[in-house]
């Protein structure tokens, strides 16, 4: 891959392979430092992130809250940072807003050696009732956490999962050049 390019964008991946070992307060703190320093529209910062950790009694009820497609892996998730924004009017470029954050938090945990996953396939509901999120907010997305894990130990299909090479559709024109010619 082209090394001229910052190695944290190129490596991060959707993973599925966790380990059990823990991140530490100190670990945790630096995530929310680089996440901080996302931009935003008029710097209004419109986000809020709820740490859920295996140790809390709610991560059972956010991990029952994904997709069973989800479930499968987030399991091994060791935290879960739930996005949530408010339903603010005069902040119309929250989803912009929250996404920068998301992807500060992806991109620094890959630079700590954490691995991460975002997922949109869950229960508003029952995601709001597990952590006590009031009905005027939105729950964007809920990013998994974990210390690499080693994808040898995983089960076969999810190990396929994890080791498959992230595609990109070249094909795809999504950019282009001096005008509108798609
Ligand atoms: C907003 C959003 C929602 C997503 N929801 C899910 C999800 O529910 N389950 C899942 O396995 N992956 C989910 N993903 C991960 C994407 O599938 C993944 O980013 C994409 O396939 C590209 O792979 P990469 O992140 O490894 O580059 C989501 C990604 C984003 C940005």
């Amino acid at each position: 891959m082209n090394k001229r390019i910052i190695p944290e964008i190129l490596n991060r991946k959707s993973s599925v392979c966790f380990s059990s070992e823990s991140i530490s307060l100190e670990e945790i703190d630096l995530l929310i430092e680089a996440t901080k320093w996302a931009p935003s529209s008029r710097n209004m910062q419109p986000w809020k992130v709820i740490f859920i950790s295996k140790k809390d009694d709610s991560y059972e009820n956010v991990l029952m809250a994904l997709s069973d497609s989800n479930q499968v892996w987030a399991k091994d998730a060791e935290i879960f940072a739930i996005f949530v924004i408010s339903d603010d009017k005069n902040i119309n470029k929250k989803f912009l807003d929250i996404g920068f954050c998301g992807q500060n938090m992806m991109l620094q945990a890959e630079y700590m050696g954490i691995a991460s996953h975002p997922m949109g396939g869950w229960s508003e509901d029952l995601v709001k009732s597990s952590v006590g999120i009031p009905n005027e907010n939105h729950v964007v997305f809920i990013l998994a956490l974990g210390k690499k894990g080693n994808p040898n130990q995983l089960e076969p299909e999810l190990k396929i999962r994890e080791c498959k090479d992230r595609m990109r559709d070249n094909n795809k024109n999504n950019f282009n050049f001096s005008s509108w010619d798609f």
